[in-house]
């Protein structure tokens, strides 16, 4: 098993990543010495895959789990309705404090149960596993909540840190061929942004990456979830807006979602288009080597990600959704270009030069 601590002071956890490690998580939890009593949020799907092993671990721990609440499957589910539904369950076993909820599922699971979590009775416990490749490298570590509302998604949510993460990789071997994918996405924006050495082993290792090599993609799970840690230590609430450097790709890539109506992208196809753009974009600002983006597009393409924009796009469109996603101040918004393989920086840009740059 591989650790890596978030050193957030007294809001401080551990996140545990290896192949497996549903059948530790008992022991895991137990070991926090501050949990006895359990409720499991998850969807039917994973419920189906992984619940009884979590379940089991728990309760051979001697974790008493006081419920299991099914919310509906899908990002269009992600709402203050299935977070109310979360309340309900809660609030039924009569309203107390010392329940911490487990999150076992995706991204959408994760956070509507960490959303609940962090406002029923003002704050329980909670504790993250994470079963998409997503969900591990990203939505699990760093305290971001919320759902989505008609405007726009996330835009109601709270910063709130889970007590502990499991991420157990064995758990990626179920996922859609889509869906572990749109993962990788995310996982390559690390090596472009943040390290270049995590970059180089994704471009030697992609057959193994193919075959989702239990004991390399807890090496890789462990170092990207290690490097967002670094990222939310120094900016854990987005304050001096450094931990906006993880938006790398996503301006155009959330653009594209929004023109789309959320229907055609995952969201990692998504910024997988939206990285290379940026890429494109950096290099043609000056601030990285024209190699540069041709590798990321390389990588992108070798992992099986389409990174090309999509023909007959409405730039002024583009610019429109890039402008209402991102905060615009002066005119401009924080874009994150490249300045090489494993490096980055915010430039201040308008939507229209983004959208006619791309
Ligand atoms: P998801 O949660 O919808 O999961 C994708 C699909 O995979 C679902 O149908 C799910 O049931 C299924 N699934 C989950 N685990 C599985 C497994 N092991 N095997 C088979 N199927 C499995 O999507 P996601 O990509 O995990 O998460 C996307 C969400 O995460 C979005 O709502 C996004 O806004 C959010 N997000 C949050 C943060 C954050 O910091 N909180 C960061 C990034 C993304
Ligand atoms: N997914 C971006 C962040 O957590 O800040």
């Amino acid at each position: 098993m591989r650790q890596v601590e978030v050193a957030l002071g007294e809001r401080s956890y551990r996140i545990c990543v290896g192949p497996g490690l549903l059948d530790d998580a008992g022991s895991l939890v137990a070991s926090l010495g501050t949990v006895e009593r359990i409720v499991v949020v998850t969807n039917a799907a994973v419920r189906s895959l992984y619940g009884a092993a979590l379940e089991n671990s728990l309760k051979e721990a001697g974790l008493t789990v006081e419920a299991v609440i099914e919310i509906a499957d899908g990002e269009r589910f992600k709402t203050l309705a299935t977070v109310e539904k979360v309340y309900d369950g809660l609030l039924d076993l009569g309203g107390d404090r010392s329940v911490a909820v487990v999150a076992l599922g995706g991204g959408v699971v994760g956070d509507v149960a960490g959303f609940a979590a962090a406002t029923a009775l003002r704050g329980l416990k909670l504790l993250m596993v994470p079963t998409t490749l997503l969900a591990q490298v990203d939505s699990s570590v760093g305290g971001k909540t919320g759902v989505n509302r008609p405007q726009g998604k996330n835009l109601v949510g709270v910063f709130y840190q889970p007590s502990l993460v499991i991420a157990d990789v064995a758990t990626l071997t179920s996922l859609s061929e889509r869906e572990y994918r749109a993962g990788l996405a995310e996982v390559v924006k690390y090596g472009v942004i943040l390290d270049a050495p995590l970059f180089e082993t994704l471009e030697a290792e992609s057959a193994r990456i193919e075959q989702r090599d239990g004991v390399l993609m807890a090496e890789i799970v462990a170092r990207c979830s290690a490097l967002k840690a670094s990222v939310v230590e120094r900016d854990e609430k987005e304050s001096s807006g450094y931990r906006a450097v993880l938006n790398f790709g996503h301006t155009v890539g959330h653009g594209l979602e929004n023109l789309t109506g959320y229907g055609s992208y995952l969201h990692g196809e998504a910024v997988a288009v939206g990285m290379a753009a940026a890429a494109r974009v950096s290099a043609s600002l000056g601030e990285c080597d024209p190699g540069v983006a041709g590798r990321i597009e390389g990588l992108l393409a070798v992992l099986g990600l389409d990174c090309r924009m999509p023909t007959g796009l409405d730039r002024d469109e583009l610019a429109r959704a890039i402008a209402f996603d991102k905060k615009v101040s002066g005119g401009e918004v924080g874009f994150v270009v490249c300045t090489g393989v494993g490096g980055c920086r915010l430039r201040k840009m308008s939507p229209t030069d983004i959208a006619s740059a791309v």
